[in-house]
């Protein structure tokens, strides 16, 4: 038997041992932890696809490709200068066949004086939704080279890389940036005095992301991420596949 003081000593020694041990499997435990978290992000980002909440794409893409979506329902509030500002500036860096750089935007922001211009424009559909837009914007697109005036055959393709910088730039701002074709092209051009040579693309709806049950009910059913078709539909090597 053990003279109580070393009995004492001895279990106070365990006992600090004890607490080693826990402390020790603990940081084991974090360790181990922190290797499965590594190796199942490892895992996510050696996969071959990229997932988002409603999307997922057969081969792996940027997220920021996927997550760009066209909601329709905005608060209603508006956007600063610097944000609207920034939006056009990334349609700026678009690629362009010889730089040409073809495309031009036309803005109205809400509550000013340009807004009923463009807002009138819109067919009744895209009315209902676009009035609690911060932004409203018509793409247009110079028909001709400014080097020679010789008609450009892709403008219309450039002012479309345009938009969809534009909408990359947008979505990565948690910001709406809906194309429609759902407009008075040709009041377009007579209202806001665009020249001939430029074609009227389409109009851009622009702003901060709002609730789904700010919409009609009919609208809400639509408020998803859509697909798309598979790419055995839309890809062909060598000829064109009918
Ligand atoms: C040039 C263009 C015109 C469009 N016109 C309209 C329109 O007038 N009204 C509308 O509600 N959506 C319109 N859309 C939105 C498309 O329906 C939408 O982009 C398409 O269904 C793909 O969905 P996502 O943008 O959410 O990926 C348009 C989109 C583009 C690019």
């Amino acid at each position: 038997m053990l003279h109580p003081t070393w009995a004492h000593s001895l279990n106070g020694t365990r006992r600090r041992n004890h607490v080693v041990d826990i402390n020790t499997t603990f940081c084991m435990l974090c360790t181990l932890t922190t290797s499965i978290e590594k190796s199942i992000q490892q895992e996510k980002d050696n996969t071959d696809t990229t997932k988002t909440d409603r999307r997922q794409s057969t081969y792996k893409v940027n997220p920021l490709i996927l997550n760009r979506w066209s909601p329709r329902s905005m608060t209603g509030e508006e956007l600063d200068e610097d944000t609207i500002m920034s939006l056009f500036e990334a349609a700026r860096w678009a690629p362009s066949s010889f730089n040409n750089q073809p495309w031009r935007f036309i803005y109205a922001k809400r509550n000013t004086l340009h807004w009923d211009k463009l807002f009138n424009l819109l067919a009744d559909p895209n009315k209902v939704w676009t009035k609690d837009a911060a932004l409203l914007v018509v793409v247009v697109s110079r028909k001709n080279f400014e080097y020679n005036e010789k008609y450009s055959i892709t403008h219309q393709y450039d002012a479309g890389a345009a938009w969809e910088n534009l909408a990359l730039e947008a979505s990565s701002r948690g910001l709406v940036a809906h194309g429609m074709q759902g407009f008075d092209y040709e009041k377009a051009r007579v209202d806001l005095e665009i020249p001939d040579n430029f074609d009227v693309m389409a109009m851009i709806a622009i702003g901060k992301k709002g609730a789904r049950d700010n919409l009609p009910q009919q609208l809400q059913e639509r408020e998803y991420p859509n697909d798309r078709k598979p790419l055995a539909d839309i890809v062909m090597e060598g000829q064109f596949k009918k």
